[in-house]
């Protein structure tokens, strides 16, 4: 279990770690990643035994520079195209038709891959250094997702990963997934980037978000996920609640009562920094050894239905 600073030694020897055919967490702007060479199947498959992930599910694919993308995706259509100019490097995940490179377990069998180009300086330095990384959130499957090293440490580090520490993620929320069905976008995970600016850029007045059952839709997306160690229930802001062994995660308002532990997302209201806060705010209130975490809704809109997504499936978890 090891913390490397992200300095010219470190991530270096993160890479020839990657390169080697094992496996470096780093981080990224959204969530940290834990990466292994894109083009390596025994290295993905330590991913998925290291995170107890099931199969079915496959990993994000990151990438630093275009010429990258070209050796990982078949296509690009014009509407993916666009998306990458506006918001690469960024928390945007594009489902593009795969190149025979990239190994199934990668993609789950699926002929798409999920490929994203991260704005986090040490993500870009280490993809420059390692090549393509194939890289799920840095959690043990269905737990939360860590935004700082010491988050991928308490998960992982018992299963001897090393993490490079880039400090606490920017977004704070996993990047938006979008697909692309007969040339139009459809959003597969909301995340940090809001369905209106995916919408904006592409010349639309909506973009479609693919509900369970669809034809396209990402497997991962499971009703129980992103569990805490307590049972996380959802409450409506000041709804009654009983205090004596509970944590409580706020919105705007520190709660009444006596909780063992209360955390308030956004004091002014911001959606933005409510995301931000959000998984670091959920680690400490599972730290606090509470029996239950109340969780209040926040509104549902903007990065609100991107959060609020992360709550249910936190919920649905007992
Ligand atoms: O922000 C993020 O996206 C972070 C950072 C590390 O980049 N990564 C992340 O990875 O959230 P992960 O593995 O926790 O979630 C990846 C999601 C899963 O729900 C998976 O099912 C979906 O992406 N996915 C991967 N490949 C796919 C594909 N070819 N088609 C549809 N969905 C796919
Ligand atoms: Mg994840």
């Amino acid at each position: 279990m090891k913390a490397l600073r992200a300095d010219a030694a470190g991530l270096g020897r993160a890479a020839a770690l990657i390169k080697r055919g094992g496996l470096a967490a780093f981080p990224t702007e959204t969530v940290y990643g834990l990466g292994a060479s894109a083009f390596d199947p025994a290295a993905a498959a330590a991913i998925f035994e290291t995170k107890g992930r099931p199969h079915f599910d496959p990993l994000i694919v990151h990438i630093a520079d275009l010429r990258q993308l070209r050796t990982v995706a078949a296509e690009v259509p014009p509407a993916a195209a666009r998306l990458a100019r506006r918001f690469w490097p960024g928390p945007l995940t594009l489902v593009l038709k795969k190149r025979p490179a990239v190994p199934d377990i990668v993609t789950s069998g699926l002929p798409t891959v999920a490929v994203r180009m991260p704005a986090h300086p040490v993500a870009a330095r280490l993809i420059k250094l390692a090549g393509p990384l194939a890289a799920p959130s840095a959690n043990r499957f269905g737990r939360l997702s860590p935004t700082t090293a010491a988050h991928v440490l308490r998960q992982l580090g018992p299963r001897g990963v090393t993490v490079l520490d880039g400090g606490p993620a920017s977004h704070g929320i996993e990047s938006t997934i979008v697909a692309f069905e007969r040339g139009k976008p459809v959003i597969l995970r909301r995340g940090a980037l809001p369905d209106s600016e995916i919408a904006a850029a592409c010349g639309l007045r909506r973009v479609r978000f693919a509900a369970a059952g669809a034809k396209v839709r990402a497997p991962g997306q499971l009703k129980s996920h992103y569990a805490p160690a307590a049972p996380l229930r959802l409450i409506n802001p000041g709804a009654r609640t009983d205090p004596r062994g509970a944590a409580y995660l706020a919105f705007r308002r520190k709660p009444r009562g006596e909780f063992l532990a209360s955390e308030v997302l956004s004091p002014s209201g911001d959606l933005r920094e409510a995301a931000a806060n959000l998984f670091s705010a959920l680690h400490r209130l599972e730290e606090s050894g509470a029996r239950t975490i109340y969780a209040e809704r926040v509104p549902a809109r903007g990065l609100g239905l991107a959060i609020m997504d992360r709550l249910r499936r936190a919920a649905a978890s007992r």
